[in-house]
């Protein structure tokens, strides 16, 4: 069994640790003993750094009041991303006026824990405030609004976030550029245009690009490759393409995933598995789990297998809060821990892949 070594903080203040924490007494859920009992002494993070990636999950503001949620992400992973907190209906609610009250909140927990924080996102088609959906603006009026935005916003999290989701899920599942409201009213410039913008704002942070349904090979992947392929030879600032990895069993494991991520490291951009989860069709039953296990495991492998992958995000951690029942009715079971903390054999198998890897 494993002793959790951090004090878990959220915002400035400390939560207090339970007594039995605190005197090492008690196994926190991280520190389940597992079938190869001593050998659990490592968190994923630590034997995914082994490797030199990080092992990472996501948090919404409001799971970190689950005492129990926040300790565990403090103590396993090394990296978080801000599941909605600093999306631009949450820093730029009233036009002009920011709030980074939320995306704070994180960044707080975050260093307190010792975890980087990827910064999600500053373009998106959805989730945006209703003055900017609602407003009529022309081009010149739209392009300032975004340079404030992205300017804004990465100059407040400068030195606190190590990469940026710069613009997310730009494309269509056929390669075409995705309709939101800044290609059709500035056309598809605007992603160069947001790249330098937020590499003005910030000269080190790490500029991704990021999207779902691009973990295989094909026409959706394809166009990313052509547009960083275009970004590098027009010295527009592109560091990373994020393949998100929101996977579902029913439609089988991405074809050609490791080749995938070795053409853009080729492009000389670094990759990541951004928002990891595998779901299925409930009920879960022992060999949906194994073959979920089997998936995480491929995952892992793949970005073991390709220099460039610096690291895994899972989106969430645990069954206990995971935004995919709420999406997909009927679905779910998409993580490697349940709903009470409990490990499932996804997390040993990632557990396995890292070790593996690391030896
Ligand atoms: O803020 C309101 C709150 O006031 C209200 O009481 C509550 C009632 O449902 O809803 C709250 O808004 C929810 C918001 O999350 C904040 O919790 C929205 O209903 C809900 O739809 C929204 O879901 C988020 C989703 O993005 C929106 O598309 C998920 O939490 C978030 O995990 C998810 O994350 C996205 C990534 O950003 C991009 N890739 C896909 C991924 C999964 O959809």
């Amino acid at each position: 069994m494993r002793t959790p070594v951090r004090r878990i903080r959220i915002g400035s203040a400390a939560l207090a640790a339970s007594a039995a924490l605190l005197l090492g007494l008690a196994a926190a859920p991280a520190a389940q003993a597992g079938t190869d009992g001593a050998k659990e002494t490592k968190t994923l993070h630590e034997l995914a750094r082994e490797s030199g990636r990080y092992f990472g999950a996501a948090v919404d503001n409001p799971e970190l009041a689950d005492t129990e949620f926040a300790e565990l992400l403090g103590t396993e992973f090394g990296q978080t991303t801000p599941g909605n907190g600093m999306k631009w209906y949450a820093t730029e609610p009233q036009r002009g006026v920011f709030d980074f009250t939320a995306g704070d909140e994180i960044v707080d927990y975050a260093r307190a824990n010792g975890l980087k924080v990827r910064g999600h996102t500053l373009l998106w088609h959805s989730q945006l405030p209703d003055w900017l959906t609602s407003g009529t603006w022309t081009a010149g009026e739209l392009r300032s609004i975004l340079k404030n935005h992205i300017t804004k916003v990465v100059k407040h999290y400068r030195g606190k976030v190590f990469a940026w989701d710069v613009a997310n899920e730009i494309m269509n599942e056929d390669g075409t550029y995705r309709e939101n409201i800044f290609y059709t009213t500035l056309g598809p410039g605007y992603v160069a245009d947001a790249l330098r913008w937020a590499r003005a704002a910030d000269p080190k942070v790490k500029l991704y690009l990021n999207d779902y349904n691009v973990e295989a090979l094909g026409p959706k992947s394809d166009a990313y490759y052509t547009l960083i392929k275009q970004l590098k030879r027009d010295r527009v600032p592109i560091d990373g393409f994020g393949l998100q990895g929101h996977l579902a069993l029913q439609y089988g494991f991405p074809g050609g995933l490791k080749e995938n991520l070795r053409r853009f490291a080729d492009l000389g951009v670094d990759v990541a598995l951004t928002e990891l989860d595998i779901r299925m069709i409930l009920p879960s039953d022992e060999t949906k789990l194994a073959e979920q296990a089997d998936w995480y495991a491929r995952v892992t492998d793949a970005c073991l297998a390709v220099r460039r992958c610096v690291g895994i995000t899972l989106w969430g951690y645990t069954d206990r809060h995971s935004w995919i029942p709420a999406v997909f009715p009927g679905e779910g079971a998409a993580l490697p821990w349940d709903e009470n903390l409990r490990h499932k054999p996804a997390y040993d198998a990632i557990r396995s892949a890292l070790t593996a890897a690391g030896s």
